[in-house]
This record gives structure tokens, sequence and C-alpha cells, in this order.
């Protein structure tokens, strides 16, 4: 009897203990709040909702997730073994960048970035940290110093005139407006950035062009990463190491090229080759960092600029209003001109309007490159657990209705009166990112976007071949871009 109620007490004693120790820790460690988000399957998440919409652009199947299942503009998904958090709405965009951006600096690296970007050593992909700060820096300091973006604006004159004499000598006919922009690009930034175009430079073009579409491809490696067995059967491996092989063939000519002539050049990859021989940084330059420094400045600097010049164009055509306004102030702004200097282009304010709301209707990077979240963090209320990924859908942010009225349409004068800028402090408009790891090109391709537009509205009439409906269609890559190229047919224009 005795034994019995001893244990009976014990039983009751040790519950008592278990309730105070559970009732201590729902006190100690608050229930986590994480972000809502749509039912998942096992073993691949959320995966078919991804791929049954295959045909529309990850940031349209964000968008359109997160208003579904989403709350505030938050939303937490799986994809295979990857948890990632999506924002779209610019409050909680605010905090992320401003109140924990240091959390969140470091890009997820992919196994795309890895191979082609050289494991991530240039300045887009490499970690948050003392390598990634220097370099950012000498980045800033030698190509995009004041003196060098005054020098590019002549180097782009050159390449734009180079473009008109193309153009009047296909008066009347077809031009691929697309193919004539990448080709201006990729010209302004190799002389920029390289000094002078370098050899190789179509077939580097063709590379691009598949790497984008590497980029912008669903990989089984990045989202089984433990599934090491099947990754030889239905990873891109295989794609990217030949896209890799031939990008880096070109790269290492450019360096032997600028080797060769280092006495005589100051441009940034002299100075990264000078950096790497000197020595006596922290944190040391390497052969492969400035191969990853090439890589990105030819495809992030050309690829971008390209695209935001060729939807203003897209959107002008559709919009013939614009068009004709926009045309209106060029060629009233520079009556009896022969030609346009650059210093003219701050008298064009509502064609930097139309670059402005080209880059909120399509801005060249709609989904920010996934950032890892360095610790658990609480962020508008939700609980963002250590190591997801982190989307930022710049693309939705730019068309949160309570931000912008009628934000379907393109309408340039919104910028007109407007005090909102691109410089990663309203974040309903972040084309050029925010926070630490803002664009540091901002400006050089905003220029680069700009000039081309007014030369193209200032010599020449417009439009488009017959029977065209003008496709709008987007596709993902390096920067999202139109699907079908855009083809217009130029007259030229004398005026007096
Ligand atoms: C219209 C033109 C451009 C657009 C829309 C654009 C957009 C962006 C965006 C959205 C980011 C990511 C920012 C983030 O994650 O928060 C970025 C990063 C970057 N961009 Fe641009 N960019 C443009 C032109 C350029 C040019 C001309 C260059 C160089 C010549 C350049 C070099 C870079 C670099 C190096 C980074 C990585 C910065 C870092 O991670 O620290 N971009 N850009």
């Amino acid at each position: 009897m005795e034994v019995a109620f001893n244990f009976i007490s014990f039983v009751f004693f040790l519950s008592f203990i278990i309730l105070l120790h559970t009732q201590w820790r729902k006190k100690a460690k608050p229930r986590r709040k994480l972000p809502p988000g749509p039912w998942k399957l096992p073993i691949i998440g959320n995966l078919h909702q991804f791929m049954s919409d295959s045909q529309k652009p990850t940031h349209h199947v964000l968008g359109e997730l997160v208003k579904k299942y989403g709350s505030q503009g938050i939303m937490k998904f799986q994809i295979g073994e990857i948890s990632a958090v999506v924002v779209s709405s610019p409050a909680v965009a605010k905090e992320l960048l401003r109140s924990h951006d240091l959390t969140f600096t470091t890009k997820q690296q992919f196994l795309a970035i890895k191979t082609l970007f050289y494991n991530g050593l240039g300045v887009s992909f490499s970690p948050h940290g003392d390598y990634w700060r220097q370099l950012r820096k000498i980045f800033a300091m030698e190509l995009l110093n004041a003196k060098n973006v005054r020098s590019f604006s002549s180097i782009r004159h050159d390449e734009i005139h180079c473009l008109l004499a193309h153009l009047r000598s296909s008066s009347g006919q077809l031009v691929n407006v697309t193919e004539r922009i990448g080709l201006l690009m990729s010209s302004i930034i190799c002389k920029s950035a390289f000094g002078k175009v370098f050899t190789g430079r179509e077939e580097f073009l063709e590379q691009i062009k598949e790497i984008s579409e590497l980029l912008g491809k669903f990989d089984f490696a990045d989202v089984f990463p433990s599934w090491k067995v099947l990754h030889s059967l239905c990873s891109n491996k295989n794609r990217i190491m030949k896209a890799h092989r031939k990008v880096d063939r070109i790269i290492e000519n450019i360096i032997k090229e600028h080797r060769e002539k280092l006495e005589s050049g100051d441009c940034l990859i002299d100075v990264l080759i000078t950096q790497m021989h000197k020595g006596g940084l922290q944190l040391p330059i390497t052969h492969d960092s400035i191969k990853g420094v090439i890589l990105e400045i030819f495809s992030a600097g050309t690829e971008t600029s390209a695209t935001t010049a060729v939807w203003a164009m897209s959107e002008m055509m559709k919009n013939p209003r614009v068009l004709a306004k926009a045309q209106a102030e060029v060629r009233e702004a520079f009556r009896g001109k022969e030609k346009l200097e650059e210093e003219d282009m701050d008298e064009l304010p509502y064609l930097k309007s139309v670059v402005k709301e080209t880059l909120r209707c399509h801005p060249p990077v709609p989904l920010l490159f996934p950032r890892e979240c360095r610790e658990e963090t609480v962020v508008c209320g939700y609980t963002i657990p250590f190591k997801s990924k982190v989307l930022i859908n710049v693309w939705a942010l730019g068309r949160d209705p309570k931000y912008w009225e009628d934000p379907e349409s393109f309408i340039p004068e919104r910028f007109e009166k407007s005090s909102i800028d691109f410089m990663g402090n309203h974040f309903e408009y972040l084309p050029f990112g925010g926070g630490r790891r803002i664009c540091p090109g901002l400006g050089f391709g905003f220029a680069n976007a700009l000039s081309p537009l007014a030369h193209l509205l200032f010599h020449f009439d417009w439009k488009l071949p017959p029977g065209d409906t003008l496709d709008m269609t987007e596709i993902n890559g390096i920067a999202v871009t139109r699907k079908n190229d855009l083809l217009l047919i130029p007259t030229p224009i004398h005026l007096c």
C-alpha cells in the first residue's frame, strides 16, 4: 500500500515538474510565427506550383503566389530541400534592407554561378566580408570614379554615332533593334572597362546568351543538393561546363592582351592585374578574381542597360502618345543642333521619366539574387529561419497598388513631379537593388540606356513592320529581356 502511494506521489511530482518545465519553456521562447505559405507536397515541396506555370517568368509566378497565400506581402515556400521566403511588399523590403541588411547580405551560390562566375570571386557573388568590401572599393574607385564616368560619355558618344551610321544605311528597312543595342552596349562596356573591344567579342556575346539561359533554368542539383547520385542525370552541369570552357578561353586571352601592354594601360583590368602582382592587400586578388570581374562587368553591365533601352523603345512603340511626347521634347531641346552632346541629356526630363517608368515596369533584375539568412530574424512580426533563402520581388514592389496608381499602365508622367529615385531609399522602387549590395553601376547604367534613346528619337522616325502586334512576353536570364527581338523600321529625318 505504502509502495503504491509512494509511486503515485512520484508520478504526480514528475508530472508537476514536467508541466512547470513546459510552462517555463513556453514563456522563455515564444512560439515562432513563420510567414504563411502554400500547402506543400512531401519531398518536392511547392515545386509543382512553379512547374505548372513554367511558361511564366518566375517573378510573375511568385507575385501571384504571394497574393494568394502570403500575408502582408511575405510568403514562405519550399523547393525540394531549399526553404525560401519571398517579399513583395515595400514595408517588408524596407525592414529587410534597412534594419536587417547585414543579416541578408550574402547571396546564395547556385551551381551555375559557382562554375561560371569563378566560385563567386567577383563583386556580385562573393560573400559579404573583407574580400567583397575590398573588391567593391577597387571597382568603384577605378571603374566608376568621377573622372572615368566623364570620359565614358565620349566613348558612348562615339559608339552611338557608329550605330546611327548603321541605321542611316538601313533607312526604310527592317532593323533588329535588340541586336543593335546589344552590340552598342557591349562596345561601350568593353571600351570603358577593358580599354578596347577585345578579340572574340561576338563569340563572347553568344556565350553570354547561353549563360543567361542557363541562369534562368531550374537545376536539380541546386534544389536537391544532397541527392548527389542523381546530379549527373538531372543537372545542367555538362552544358554549364561547356559554356564555362568557351568563356574562360576568351577571358584568358583578354588578360593575356592586357598583361602584354600593362605599362601603357590604366583600365580596371590593368589595375587589378597590377594589384595582383604587387600583392600587399589584406586578401589577395587572384587570377580567378580578375576573371570573375571581367565576366560580371560584361554580363551585368551589358545586358541590364541594353534590355532597359529595348524595353523603353518597345513601350514607346506601344504607347504612341508617349513616343510623340518624348520625341517632341528631344527635338525641341536640340532644335538647330546637328548632333546631341552628352551634357545635353539633362534637358530631357520627360525622356528620363520614360526610362524610370521602364525600370518600374520591366526591372532588368526583377528578383534580387537570393540572399541567405545569417541568423534567425524576426521581420515585420514573422520569423525568417536561419539559412532560408530570401528573394525580394522588385517587379511586384513596382506594381503594389498601395503605392502606385494604375500600376499596370505605362505612365512616365508619374515620375515628373515625384521625389522617388532609384538610390535604394524608396522601397517601392528598387530597380538597382538596395542596402549594402546596391548596384555600384547605377549612374553609368542609367546613362547608357538614356543617351542612345535620345539619339534614336532625335534622328529617326520609327514604325513597326506591317502586321506586327508587338509581343511583350518576357524571358528569364541574367536580365529579363523580351522573348522576341524588337524589329523596327527607321526613317532618318532632317531637322533644321
Ligand atoms: C540599367 C542598368 C542596370 C541595372 C538595372 C542594374 C541592376 C542591378 C541590381 C538589381 C543589382 C543587385 C543589387 C542587390 O542585390 O541589391 C546589381 C548589382 C550589381 N551591378 Fe548592376 N545594374 C545595372 C548596370 C550595371 C553596370 C553598368 C555595372 C558595371 C559596369 C553594374 C555592376 C553591378 C555589380 C558589380 C553588382 C554587384 C554589387 C554587389 O553585389 O556588391 N551594373 N545591379
